[in-house]
């Protein structure tokens, strides 16, 4: 079955290039303890995620959806000393266990969780005046995806990139007529990118230990 061939291989590159990350482990078996979803991203799109920050030399990294905080330890490793990283987070059991995992990380001093939703924390930091972010990684729920495009761009500069998850779904994307909300909203979000004159947008297929998705990668102009 592709899936399986998808898992092997994603297997062999992480064996054969990703060394091994007690760290990473530890927040993974954390969360799993506490009952949390296993939905965070694979290794490999983790490590893809703190590439792209460390090859944009990102100071300041948002990310919506922290869940355990797998991908916000990826991300915030890639920060420099003196970089920030805010994650948002609706629900306070993941945050809790968030919070213990970047604390064990040592990266408490350069990410914040903020609990809420987060439409609400986009909205917040809009008014409080945040220095805008050099990377945006979306990871939240899915129906609203388009909104929290339209709340992010706000607190993007130009040469800002914005990485969303979970776009692709199996091909499910591909059907107008689809009742799922979350195929819906993704949809809403490609017709958002399509107009957003703000943006040069694509999408890349993603296959491995997820099965079949994909992240949007969109460069603010
Ligand atoms: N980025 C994480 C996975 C996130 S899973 C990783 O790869 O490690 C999606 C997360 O979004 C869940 O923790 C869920 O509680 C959170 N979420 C769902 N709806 C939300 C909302 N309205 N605002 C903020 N977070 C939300
Ligand atoms: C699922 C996967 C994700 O990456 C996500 O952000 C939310 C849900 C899933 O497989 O259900
Ligand atoms: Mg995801």
């Amino acid at each position: 079955m592709a899936d399986e061939l998808f898992s092997e291989v994603d297997e062999y590159v992480v064996a054969a290039l990703h060394g091994d990350d007690a760290v990473l482990e530890s927040a993974l078996a954390a969360s799993r303890k506490a009952g949390l979803p296993e939905i965070q991203v694979s290794p490999t799109q983790g490590k893809l995620l703190h590439l792209i920050a460390r090859a944009i030399a990102a100071r300041r990294i948002l990310e919506l959806g922290t869940l355990g905080g797998y991908s916000a330890i990826w991300l915030g490793r890639a920060l420099p000393e003196e970089g920030r990283m805010i994650t948002l987070e609706v629900s306070s059991a993941h945050a809790e266990v968030a919070a213990a995992n970047l604390d064990r990380a040592g990266l408490s001093s350069r990410v914040e969780i903020r609990l809420g939703d987060a439409l609400d924390s986009l909205a917040a930091l809009a008014k409080e005046g945040a220095e805008p972010f050099d990377l945006v990684f979306i990871d939240a729920d899915k129906p609203p995806a388009a909104d929290y495009l339209a709340a992010t761009l706000p607190l993007c500069h130009p040469g800002s990139l914005i990485v969303i998850d979970n776009v692709v779904r199996r091909g499910e994307v591909l059907d107008p007529a689809s009742q799922d909300p979350n195929v819906i909203g993704v949809r809403r979000l490609f017709e958002a990118l399509a107009h957003e004159s703000r943006l040069e947008a694509t999408a890349l297929q993603t296959v491995g230990l997820k099965g079949h998705d994909g992240f949007v990668l969109a460069l603010v102009a």
